[in-house]
């Protein structure tokens, strides 16, 4: 029988590319979502996904979603982190929401849970390069980061068939948050541009979404890193931008800030032997079929967890 699957979050970057592909293989689906960072249009009309608008912190509505769709899995991609300094926001839908989908979820008998961490929980000075999954938790550098993590100890306190994945920097069509949309705007509406003097590790949402499927069929168990084991400069990110822009355009390259992280690198190696992946699209590639996305679809806003040091 096609697995049942409820997905929080769904109408937003990775949960409707999730719901996409579950649906093309013939899943049902029901998703819950606010909106407040995801789109309408993200999700098409299709007879197997039912669309819910609330919001995950309505505790006694998703027990009574989870436990009448009975849901095989729970995808939990719902997050608040769209304005760095409302703390009550984060901690009531990254904590209090999360608590309640794993305990409606536990209460169903829902067969596997899948969250979604920041590599942010290893703080804004991680000691090591590639960053393992034995590196020290130390999330107190941002309210997203805090709330996040205290929703993974509650995932992982559950008693659930969990996977927890540690995100690199996801992008790709419907992605509208980090550099990438930012460039595209400005790029686009002759404002300047300049970028840090720093490196992040950068994985194409098909390649995200291929890790994530895996799991949803059943593979692996506990706590892993999504990243293309290699880091580029923001500068590269930029480059391949005005190149699939056919732009002429060199960016201002500014100094980090003292608190800013040189690198964020996460250590694949697990995630590659366990659930036999690797990621396959090249960054250009990838860029080049995101800004074909901005161009068709536009982008209404932006949204960072991180305090804006420049306009
Ligand atoms: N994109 C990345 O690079 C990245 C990196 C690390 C972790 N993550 C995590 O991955 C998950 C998905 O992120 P994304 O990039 O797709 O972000 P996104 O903003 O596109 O999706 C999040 C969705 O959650 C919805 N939402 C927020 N608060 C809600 C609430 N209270 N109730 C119901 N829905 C709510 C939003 O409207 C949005 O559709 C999140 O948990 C995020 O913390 C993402």
């Amino acid at each position: 029988m096609a697995k049942r699957i409820f997905i929080t979050g769904g109408a937003g970057f990775i949960g409707s590319h999730l719901a996409d592909q579950l649906l093309a293989r013939g899943n049902q689906v029901m998703v819950v979502d606010n909106f407040s960072t995801g789109r309408r249009d993200n999700l098409k009309p299709h007879a197997n996904l039912q669309l819910i608008e609330d919001t995950i912190t309505n505790s006694s509505r998703m027990h009574d979603l989870i436990s009448n769709f009975k849901p095989d899995v729970v995808i939990h991609a719902a997050a608040s982190y769209k304005d760095p300094n409302n703390w009550e926001e984060d901690s009531k839908t990254n904590v209090q929401g999360t608590a309640a989908i794993a305990q409606a979820s536990l209460k169903a008998g829902v067969k596997r849970f899948i969250y979604f961490q920041t590599a942010l929980c290893y703080g804004l000075k991680p000691i090591e390069q590639p960053i393992t999954l034995n590196h020290p938790i130390l999330p107190g550098g941002s309210s997203y980061a805090i709330s996040k993590t205290a929703g993974e100890y509650y995932v992982q306190l559950s008693g659930l068939d969990y996977v927890t994945f540690r995100l690199a920097n996801a992008y790709g069509p419907r992605n509208i948050s980090g550099p990438l949309p930012t460039f595209y705007k400005r790029l686009t509406t002759n404002q300047q541009c300049f970028v840090m003097d720093t490196r992040r590790d950068f994985v194409y949402i098909d390649d995200m979404t291929s890790c994530i499927m895996a799991a949803i069929d059943g593979k692996g168990a506990g706590t892993y890193h999504i990243s293309s084991g290699t880091d580029v400069s923001i500068e590269e990110l930029f480059n391949a931008t005005t190149e699939a822009l056919g732009m002429n355009i060199v960016a201002e390259v500014k100094p980090r800030l003292p608190d800013d992280v040189y690198s964020i690198l996460l250590d694949p190696s697990r995630t590659e032997k366990d659930l036999n992946w690797k990621v396959q699209v090249p960054l250009k590639q990838g860029v080049k079929a995101t800004i074909e996305y901005y161009k068709e679809f536009g982008i209404e806003q932006t949204f960072t967890h991180l305090k804006q040091v420049n306009e």
